[in-house]
């Protein structure tokens, strides 16, 4: 079946997202101006910011391709403090971004639930009660989501990282915290407790194939997720998934694969939330506007304090580690006007997939 014939169709079977994945030249192209006509269609060009406060790197877990992984010991290990948390919040507020995302590596102790909790206090109470909050602080008890959604976050990102059980085991030790059937069961609690739900993948993993990818999109229609931010893997030398460098696509590559994912994405859940991540702007200068253009419709601008920033390495490259709130909010205003979106300002901009699905359940 051609491009044109599949992107025609109501639903897309994984053969053709599959198709859709590897198509390249005027095929590409095609899919992408499907993506941005129903962009402009379902969620149409505004863009909401989402300020980032990566707020620690300290991480329990020990994920293969990450890092800021417990077993990197070149890392140097940081916790941003309350008064540094509280000024960027402000920052965030009198420049009218609708929302803050915190950020963290994974950990469960008593302290950190507390302060976590304490501080979205804080930042709501700050903020009368106008900053949305989207926390991003990965696999906790039903418990923790509670304490946390009933001090006023009401989003959650877990990326489930690849959805192929057989691969996620593969890039993760083999023991309880790092367990793929328990971060799924995340995902559920994250929505029983009332959390519009973000989920996402790496893109051009070593080892991890079209079809992998296939399935990784219809996992998300699968799991209905309100809200997905994906974007390429990229190598960091102190990790044990460096030995596999030689394996993988060109940046490039894996770049383009990742804008088409993001393209695909759009066409299939029309009015879900897609961010523009800061992974796509590593391999290509132009990388979140070009993301913006083919269906995405959110963007972090970093709000960490610049201290920290150099630490906060996922992988190599990373854009904005020299950077400051107001370079990055200036530099963003601009590729976002230069990609044709418009800012919405004091806006939450939540995803409407979420509120459409509480109305129909409700009805
Ligand atoms: N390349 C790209 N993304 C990465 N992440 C972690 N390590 C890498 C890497 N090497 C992503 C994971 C995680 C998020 C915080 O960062 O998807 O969920
Ligand atoms: Fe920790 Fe997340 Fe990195 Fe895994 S991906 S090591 S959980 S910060
Ligand atoms: Fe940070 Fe451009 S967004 S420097």
């Amino acid at each position: 079946m051609s491009i044109q014939d599949i992107l025609t169709k109501p639903t897309f079977t994984k053969s053709d997202l599959v198709t859709l994945l590897s198509a390249e030249g005027e095929e590409r192209k095609a899919l992408f101006a499907k993506a941005a006509e129903v962009k402009e269609q379902f969620v149409g060009n505004k863009v909401y910011y989402r300020g980032l406060i990566e707020f620690s790197n300290l991480c329990g877990k020990n994920c293969y391709y990450c890092g800021i992984r417990a077993g990197n010991k070149d890392t140097h290990r940081y916790e941003v403090t309350e008064e540094e948390v509280l000024e960027a919040a402000r920052y965030a507020w009198e420049n009218r971004f609708g929302s803050l995302v915190i950020q963290a590596g994974e950990r469960s102790g008593a302290n950190f639930v507390n302060r976590i909790e304490d501080l979205v206090r804080k930042i709501k109470q700050m903020s009368n009660g106008e900053l949305g909050i989207t926390l991003s602080l990965g696999e906790q008890t039903e418990e923790t989501y509670r304490r946390w959604f009933e001090a006023g976050a009401h989003r959650y990102l877990l990326r489930i990282e690849v959805s192929n059980p057989a691969l996620y085991h593969q890039y993760h030790p083999k023991d309880r915290t790092h367990d793929y059937q328990e971060r799924l069961n995340a995902l559920y609690l994250l929505r029983k407790v009332g959390y519009q739900v973000g989920s996402g993948v790496m893109i051009g993993l070593p080892f991890q194939t079209m079809e992998d990818l296939a399935d990784d999109l219809l996992f998300f229609r699968e799991h209905d997720i309100d809200m997905v931010g994906m974007g390429p893997y990229i190598e960091h030398e102190h990790t044990p998934m460096y030995a596999h460098k030689d394996r993988l696509m060109s940046k490039s590559e894996r770049f383009y694969l990742s804008l088409k994912m993001v393209a695909a994405l759009r066409i299939m859940m029309k009015d879900i939330n897609i961010a523009a991540t800061t992974a796509m702007q590593a391999l290509d200068p132009m990388g979140r506007e070009k993301s913006i253009r083919v269906g995405a419709n959110i963007i972090m601008p970093n709000l960490t304090p610049s201290r920290y920033r150099e630490d906060y390495l996922l992988y190599e490259d990373k854009p904005c580690t020299d950077e400051d709130a107001e370079e990055c909010k200036r530099c963003l205003e601009a590729r976002i006007h230069m990609a044709g979106g418009k800012i919405g300002y004091g806006e939450w901009g939540d995803s409407k997939h979420f509120y459409k699905r509480n109305k129909d359940e409700k009805s």
